[in-house]
């Protein structure tokens, strides 16, 4: 308390201090002292990133403060774009994605910002943060100066830069520097007029004083098309002993100037069917304590990863989806508690500059509220009329999400078989087209599952006439690479046996709207005493109470899906991601406190995919308050992959 209240004292010094002596702030590159300068003095940030838009709002002041107390004096953070404006020209600011707020609560404490305001970001965010509809002119080259994409970007830039201009530290604010795009150099299209356009915009809305720079990979090939003249160049390299060699390739593009390690990776990564990654202290310290020694610049990316809530994952190339947790064996977990990882860290900290003193804010506490009964509800395609606000469209051929106007989630397309199939015939997608998953059913029988690189054909018998559906999941767009153009749902025909099939009805599927709405129903149909490999995707519904008489409840918890093997699932309404424990690594899901109520029941809405264990074993869910992120998954799905992160 005395903390907090010492912290309040200390911004409104701050403000003063801006308002009184706003002419004094500057920030800069000092090219013949390789060093920033902070009003007039030697700076250097140790800074961590952070991204808002991966925790809940109530959570951004905890999770600050614990990076305050850490030593930082600086975060970055990205701004995705399709999570500001959802479709052309509706932004949306507030809430979850209050962008002012969170830097103000950031200057607030006493943090500085680096923003990385895109319009490309990566992060393993849906589609590198690009909105999806920009594909809506399909033939749109990303990330270059198509007079479409350019066009896109100057309105986005146009809203997100001036409403940033204020909080530049020149006037007042906290941000010292923003990059411009993000690891340019790593994307085919090395267009060095789009680079030029994009610092020419920024310096339009910014103004000439504020520092830009751009982010690459620690390789001249990187920095070739990444860095221009006019942005400070800089790199991104995780622990290792590479550490002068990629500091030569930052002195390759900027001979002068300070040191900076724009991306340092104290974790890593997941993927949907890899092992959960992680990065040892040891050597996490070990460079962290080269790269100060250096007097270098360092960005810890992350310091904290959080959650990929909903459907915002990312993928890489080839298709491997990433999970929901962005834990990313981070200092503070996706949780925001304490690791040995963050006090190792703190320590080299200390030993190159004063860190605040005070007590560093608790882990939040956890509480397993326990097991919950699921009821069965609707299927999917019996549900049709509740989910699908727009109705269907019929085509010869199949569409895509976004030519269905539908960004995220699933949609259903429905066909009949054109011929009798008595013998077992081969349903494929010759092209790799089901993006990403496909639930496949004929006359309402589960048959199997279509799934993008991985399994492209299954067989199935029916006669002629019979209805055959495919639910295509959106398992998160690729975020990295040249993929970044990844079209959703039937990109390509499907075929049966010799034949294309033709004559499709597709059901654009507001199922997020639904759920919170409370429109899908329970069902008389009971699941089959046979207990199946593969069932309808079908919804379940359970409900829970806060327990009284426990202080300080709600607290933050983790769902568990025993004997569940795939599918969504949201509390009260609020999408809290994917799971998938039948291929890991991630088992439980976070559960923030702010997403429960004591004033109504709890409402668990779950979409299961491929199987409940209803009809086998005890139909619940269950809290818990410990998380997995690390179950041994399957070696069928293991593979290794060569990726880049952030
Ligand atoms: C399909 O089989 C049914 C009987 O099983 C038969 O009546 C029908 O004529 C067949 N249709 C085609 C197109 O071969
Ligand atoms: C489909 O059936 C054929 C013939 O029975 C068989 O050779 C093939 O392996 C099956 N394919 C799949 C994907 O099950
Ligand atoms: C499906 O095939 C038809 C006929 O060959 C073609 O016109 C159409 O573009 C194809 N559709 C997709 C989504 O590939
Ligand atoms: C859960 O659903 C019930 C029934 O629709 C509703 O009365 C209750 O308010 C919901 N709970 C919350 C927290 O929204
Ligand atoms: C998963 O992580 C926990 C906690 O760090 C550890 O105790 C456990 O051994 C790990 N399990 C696997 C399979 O690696």
């Amino acid at each position: 308390m005395i903390f907090t209240s010492f912290l309040r004292i200390g911004a409104v010094a701050l403000v003063l201090l801006g308002n009184s002596l706003g002419a004094l702030r500057s920030f800069s590159v000092d090219h013949k002292n390789d060093c920033f300068r902070k009003d007039g003095e030697e700076f250097r940030y140790i800074s961590g990133s952070i991204h808002y838009s991966r925790i809940p709002r109530v959570y951004w002041k905890d999770r600050l403060l614990k990076m305050y107390m850490a030593g930082l004096n600086t975060i970055q953070t990205y701004v995705p774009w399709n999570f500001h404006e959802p479709s052309p020209n509706q932004y949306i600011f507030n809430g979850d994605r209050d962008l002012e707020n969170f830097l103000q609560l950031a200057q607030d404490i006493g943090l500085l910002v680096i923003l990385r305001p895109g319009p490309y970001i990566c992060a393993e965010w849906d589609m590198g943060g690009l909105p999806a509809w920009l594909l809506k002119k399909k033939a749109i080259v990303l990330r270059s100066s198509d007079p479409n994409y350019i066009a896109a970007v100057d309105t986005w830039m146009g809203k997100l830069l001036p409403m940033m201009k204020p909080f530049l530290y020149q006037n007042g604010g906290p941000i010292i520097s923003v990059q411009v795009e993000n690891e340019y150099g790593s994307y085919f299209t090395c267009d060095y007029n789009y680079m030029r356009h994009l610092s020419k915009l920024f310096r339009g809305h910014l103004g000439d004083e504020v520092v830009l720079f751009t982010t690459d990979g620690a390789g001249l090939a990187y920095l070739k098309c990444g860095s221009i003249q006019g942005l400070y160049a800089t790199v991104d390299f995780g622990p290792g002993n590479h550490m002068i060699a990629a500091f030569d390739a930052q002195r390759h593009a900027e001979p002068h100037g300070p040191l900076v390690n724009s991306e340092f990776y104290p974790g890593w990564l997941d993927h949907w069917g890899s092992h959960h990654a992680t990065v040892s202290t040891a050597i996490v310290v070990k460079s962290l304590n080269e790269i100060l020694a250096l007097k270098a610049n360092v960005n810890l990316y992350m310091f904290i990863g959080g959650t990929n809530f909903g459907y915002w994952n990312g993928a890489n190339n080839p298709y491997t989806p990433q999970p929901t947790s962005y834990d990313y064996d981070a200092p503070l977990t996706e949780a925001g508690d304490l690791t040995d990882k963050y006090f190792a860290i703190r320590d080299v900290i200390k030993t190159y500059r004063k860190i605040p003193e005070g007590p560093i804010p608790p882990p939040t506490p956890k509480y397993a509220y326990g097991a919950v009964k699921m009821t069965k509800l609707q299927t999917v395609s019996s549900a049709l009329e509740q989910l699908s606000f727009s109705g269907p469209v019929k085509r010869t051929y199949p569409m895509s999400f976004i030519e269905l106007n539908q960004a995220f989630g699933f949609v259903l397309y429905r066909t009949k078989l054109p011929v009798n199939c008595s013998s077992p015939t081969p349903l494929s997608s010759p092209l790799n087209g089901v993006h990403d998953r496909a639930y496949v059913s004929v006359d309402g029988v589960p048959v199997g599952i279509l799934e993008r690189n991985k399994g492209l054909t299954i067989n199935i018998t029916g006669s002629s006439g019979s209805q055959v559906d495919l639910l295509v999941e959106n398992m998160g767009r690729i975020n990295y690479g040249s993929g970044i153009n990844d079209f959703k749902g039937l990109v390509s025909n499907l075929t049966l046996g010799k034949d294309v099939l033709s004559d499709w009805t597709m059901y654009s599927l507001n199922i997020d709207e639904a759920v919170s709405q409370g429109l899908i129903q329970e069902t008389q149909v009971p699941d089959s005493s046979q207990p199946a490999s593969l069932a309808l995707p079908t919804f379940y519904r359970g409900s829970f109470l806060i327990p009284d008489g426990i202080p300080d409840l709600p607290q933050d918890t983790y769902i568990l899906f025993p004997g569940w093997r795939k599918g969504q699932v949201w509390i009260n309404g609020f999408n809290l991601g994917r799971y998938w424990p039948a291929r890991g690594p991630q088992v439980t899901l976070f559960v923030p406190a702010s997403v429960l109520s004591t004033a109504a029941p709890n409402n668990v809405t779950v979409l299961e995919l491929e199987v409940s264990p209803c009809t086998t074993g005890s139909c619940v869910v269950e809290f818990t308050k410990t998380p997995i992120l690390n179950a041994t998954v399957s070696t069928a799905h293991r593979r290794k992959l060569f990726l880049r992160g952030g």
